[in-house]
């Protein structure tokens, strides 16, 4: 494992202020804006002086002095009131170059303290397709499951299902009256039932918004529905193996879009799992005074005295008995400390839940026992949008199923891999892989490169394109370093120790040396667009690079055989980060 260059040359620098009676801490190093100054830069003799009442120039002065004492810098110089720039020996770039090399991770792992995690995302329905809400939802949070597992987290996803609410109790409701003779609906018959699914996925999907319309203009189905929710909670034999059929058709259908969005869970858990977990969790909530009844139901208040905005109680349970949303949460969170003991649970989902995930996690501090350590948080994010700025719909109003938007994009990437001429290139099947997963990259990256929390507008035609600050871009800088390099393994060159003779090189090495800290601020900001952003410096500084320096058709051996080396360990890089994003890269294009 090796250290971050940025740690290296902090603490570099940091003895330099101790030398000079300085904290340390104040030696921290930044890249260079301006790299014609330097490579980097270090600001801290201007808070040395404040704190010391002194001149910064003549503390920068002191420092320098002392630095220059050190054979790693190349170069050194003051700036402006008291700014130290650094360029760094081309020999400890080198070393710095050869541990990183070696290091599957990058030196990523060495600042990061790992611990387990449990990310709960995607969050599908039973009966309901999923919709375009779910599709950051799968990909941020399957980002963020990528990047803590690279970082050597001990990961556990939870799909979460949707599957234990009023919803339930409609669909029941509404299968009846269209299939009134099935056996489920008997309340004596203790089963065994058929091991045949009644309904298929797609009825289950015209089922539900006709229950839910039909309980909204008839009062006496929506009581029915409650109580059948009710039943199905306290056991009922024939609603329980009606809903495990509706649960695993609904679970197999969003296998798919998972599949296609290449997300992976550890657990398929849903609301229903902690069904037994319910009652004692009740029983104890009330005796140990956390509860309390309101207006018949039984609620835990959270409201704290400086809130600013109003913080409603979470309910626990309706008169009619039946839980709730939050309910089940709770006990997840119960659930999840029991079996996991976790020192972090993130919840990927809708920006509109916020309030929803505050009640919960105040309730969970308060009346669970969990780790006051533990660390519960809500990872919001903002709505996809139509081009005229709201959130999207399909022409007719509805709600925009995922699968759809994906087989969009694709369709979409297909257009542009004909309009590039790939089909005299590839056979129908390989142009098909591509256009897969240029596709999917395009959704991906464009989702995953806006700041999280905000909105942005779904326009497939900007994604897709094969230029600037899109997913397929990245991958298509990546398919031609593929290329050259099997080019150059055909012509038998080879791959040899790392010698630096041109500033592009230094300049690619330095952003390829920065993926700690790129890894590291977007698992603590939770935050993939700063992954998207390091991707993209690094396509830009290969790009210079490449437009600089000649690699196959360069006649010194010797450097050829460095920048083969540079081309490859940057071609792993680019490969590594665009996989944390969940985007494959093709062998061709
Ligand atoms: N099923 C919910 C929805 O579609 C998302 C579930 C999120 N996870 C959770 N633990 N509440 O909105």
């Amino acid at each position: 494992m090796t250290q971050s260059l940025l740690n290296k040359l902090s603490s570099l620098v940091g003895e330099a202020f101790a030398k000079c009676d300085l904290d340390p801490a104040l030696g921290r190093v930044v890249v260079s804006q301006r790299r014609e100054l330097g490579q980097f830069q270090c600001n801290g003799a201007l808070a040395a002086a404040k704190a010391a009442k002194k001149n910064p120039r003549e503390i920068a002065e002191t420092i320098l002095s002392e630095l220059k004492t050190n054979d790693n810098f190349a170069e050194l110089s003051l700036a402006g009131p008291g700014f130290i720039n650094i360029r760094l020996s081309d020999t400890y770039l080198k070393a710095h170059f050869d541990a990183f090399a070696a290091d599957p991770h990058f030196g990523a792992r060495e600042g990061h303290s790992s611990e387990t995690v449990i990310l709960d995302f995607g969050g599908p329905n039973v009966a309901k397709a999923m919709h375009v809400g779910h599709l950051r939802a799968t990909i941020i949070g399957e980002s963020l499951r990528r990047l803590r597992d690279f970082l050597g987290d001990t990961v556990v996803s939870d799909v979460h299902f949707g599957d234990w609410g009023l919803p339930m109790g409609l669909l029941i409701k509404e299968i009846e009256l269209a299939k009134p003779d099935l056996p489920y609906f008997d309340n004596q018959n203790e089963g065994p039932f058929p091991a045949e699914s009644p309904v298929t996925v797609d009825e289950l999907q015209e089922l539900y918004p006709s229950a839910s319309a039909r309980s909204k203009e008839d009062p006496e189905f929506l009581e029915a529905a409650r109580s059948a929710t009710f039943e199905l909670q306290s056991g009922r034999a024939g609603y329980r193996a009606l809903w495990q059929h509706m649960l695993d058709v609904s679970v197999a259908e969003t296998k798919i879009d998972f599949d296609l969005l290449g997300a992976h869970f550890t657990e398929w858990n849903g609301e229903a799992d902690t069904n037994d977990l319910i009652p004692p969790m009740l029983e104890r909530l009330e005796k140990e005074g956390y509860s309390e009844l309101s207006d018949g139901a039984t609620v835990v208040r959270v409201a704290e005295e400086d809130d600013k905005k109003e913080m409603p109680p979470l309910i626990l349970q309706k008169s009619d008995g039946a839980v709730m949303y939050g309910t089940t949460d709770l006990a997840t969170i119960e659930m999840r400390q029991r079996d996991h003991q976790p020192d972090s649970i993130l919840y990927v989902v809708d920006a509109r839940q916020s309030l929803h995930f505050e009640q919960v996690f105040r309730a969970a501090r308060k009346c669970v026992s969990i780790p006051e350590k533990a660390h519960l948080e809500h990872i919001g994010f903002g709505t996809v949008n139509g081009k005229d700025g709201k959130p999207l719909k399909t022409r007719d109003g509805g709600v925009v199923r995922l699968r759809s938007l994906i087989e969009d994009a694709i369709t979409e990437a297909r257009k542009v891999v004909l309009e590039a001429g790939m089909d005299e290139k590839f056979g129908v099947d390989e142009l098909e892989d591509i256009a897969t997963k240029v596709g999917i990259a395009a959704i991906k990256f464009a989702d995953l490169s806006n700041q999280r929390m905000s909105n942005y507008v779904f326009d497939l035609e900007r994604f897709t394109k094969f230029e600037g600050k899109t997913g397929p871009y990245q991958m298509y800088a990546a398919v031609r370093i593929k290329s050259m390099l099997r080019k150059a393994r055909e012509q038998g060159l080879e791959e040899g120790p790392l010698t630096l003779s041109a500033d592009a090189e230094r300049n690619l090495l330095l952003a390829l040396s920065q993926l700690p800290e790129a890894t590291l601020a977007a698992a603590e900001k939770n935050a993939p667009h700063i992954l998207c952003d390091h991707v993209y410096t690094l396509t830009q500084e290969f790009n210079s690079f490449y437009h600089d320096c000649h690699v196959l058709g360069e006649k010194d051996e010797a450097i050829r055989a460095s920048r083969l080396t540079l081309c490859a360990v940057t071609l792993r890089q680019i490969e590594t980060a665009l996989n944390l994003l969940g985007i494959d890269v093709p062998e061709r294009m």
